[in-house]
């Protein structure tokens, strides 16, 4: 049975982005991005005088129900692309059914690697677009004695085993590694802060995600640590945790991360602007947000190309496709599906927006398997890292 995603004149998009459960904050502005890149190019008159239909479920931040969504979109909707996902766990759930009926996964969110699937396109970091930046900076400016905390499923638990190697090979040391449930709350970091004052860490590597942020910070802030000399540093805290938990108890913590809101260029101004005037004044872009926002542009010009919504048509359009994305020039890989990003790291200002303290000089091509280990520059490897801003 063939699907085609084609109702007539309009043309079907399954987009799976929580709107309730832990991690609903950042998959609602990832929701927005996606709406808002579909938006622009209606406006514009679509895709080959086709619209694009967004055909959006709530999966509720739960892996059993991203898998029932994506099959209801599958079978009974019938589309043959599907962006969403944030939680790794949610990709996992989603991703052999896209295999099995030969769907597209877009896939906008950061995330651990060491995967690479022929029905997913990632426009989210792979950890040598943001992990390796991080230790790199950490390293360079605080130290390389490294606690780590992280919400106890898989992406938190990979990210610390590569960031464990990335330490490892600039000679740091992992002080401890300790997990909390995803829906944990304040006292779940009580002894975590007694156990930092204990070991007294350089820096402590965050891969808490969703609601659970706000009380790691503020633990954090009530346990009297100093942001200046020991510094949070994750590559899942974003604009959007940061407006969770308040100015106070994020000022000073770090981020790294393809795109901050506060990057200074015409593309990210208009994006912001037009972001703002859709969905409010008060509303703050970040990574995630961005790549679903590039993504669904990338996708009208794969399907521009293609000439329909057929799997394989689409998949090979992809491929090697560029955007002037708000981080800059983007490329799908057509290596390994990835996307080239920008490497960024982002400090917490006092009004909350993130300076942006180091960046690559240009987009850095995806390695989701980290073939290449080498942090000598001896491989002829460009270094486009680091570069002080
Ligand atoms: C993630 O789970 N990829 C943030």
């Amino acid at each position: 049975m063939r699907r085609s995603g084609d109702s007539g004149s309009t043309w079907r998009i399954g987009v799976l982005f929580s709107q309730s459960g832990v991690t609903a904050d950042i998959e609602r502005t990832q929701f927005h991005g996606t709406l808002l890149a579909i938006e622009e190019i209606n406006a514009a008159g679509g895709v080959n005088g086709h619209l694009i239909e967004p055909v959006a479920l709530d999966p509720a931040s739960e892996p059993a129900r991203f898998r029932a969504l994506a099959e209801r979109l599958l079978d009974d909707e019938r589309v043959e692309v599907i962006a969403g996902c944030y939680m790794s766990s949610t990709r996992k759930a989603v991703l052999p059914l896209l295999e099995r009926r030969n769907g597209l996964l877009l896939y906008p969110t950061l995330y651990e690697g060491f995967e690479c699937s022929r029905n997913a396109v990632y426009t989210g970091a792979a950890p040598n677009q943001n992990g390796r930046q991080l230790a790199d900076y950490l390293v360079g400016h605080y130290g390389a004695r490294i606690y780590m905390v992280g919400s106890d499923y898989i992406f938190p638990h990979e990210a610390n085993r590569i960031m464990r190697d990335l330490i490892a090979q600039r000679a740091g040391k992992i002080l401890a590694e300790k997990y909390v449930p995803l829906d944990a709350v304040g006292k779940d970091f009580t002894a975590i802060m007694r156990d930092i004052r204990r070991k007294q860490p350089d820096v402590v590597f965050s891969t808490v995600v969703g609601q659970a942020t706000t009380h790691l910070y503020h633990a954090y802030a009530e346990a009297g640590f100093d942001p200046v000399r020991m510094p949070i540093a994750s590559l899942t805290t974003t604009e959007v945790e940061i407006d969770a938990m308040g100015v106070a108890a994020a000022t000073g913590h770090l981020t790294a991360a393809p795109y901050f809101e506060s990057l200074d260029s015409e593309a990210n101004r208009r994006f912001v602007t037009s972001y703002r005037r859709r969905f409010g004044e008060g509303e703050r872009t970040n990574a995630s947000c961005e790549a679903a926002y590039f993504q669904m542009h990338l996708l009208a010009q794969a399907l521009a190309r293609a000439g329909g919504m057929e799997t394989e048509r689409v998949r090979t359009a992809l491929l090697g496709l560029e955007y002037d994305a708000p981080q800059g020039r983007v490329r799908v890989d057509p290596d390994n599906h990835h996307t080239y990003l920008w490497p960024r790291v982002g400090r917490v200002g006092a009004d909350g927006r993130f300076d942006i303290v180091a960046a690559a000089d240009r987009a850095v091509k995806p390695d989701p398997y980290r073939i290449n280990h080498d942090v000598s520059g001896a491989s002829g490897e460009p270094k486009p890292w680091p570069a002080e801003v």
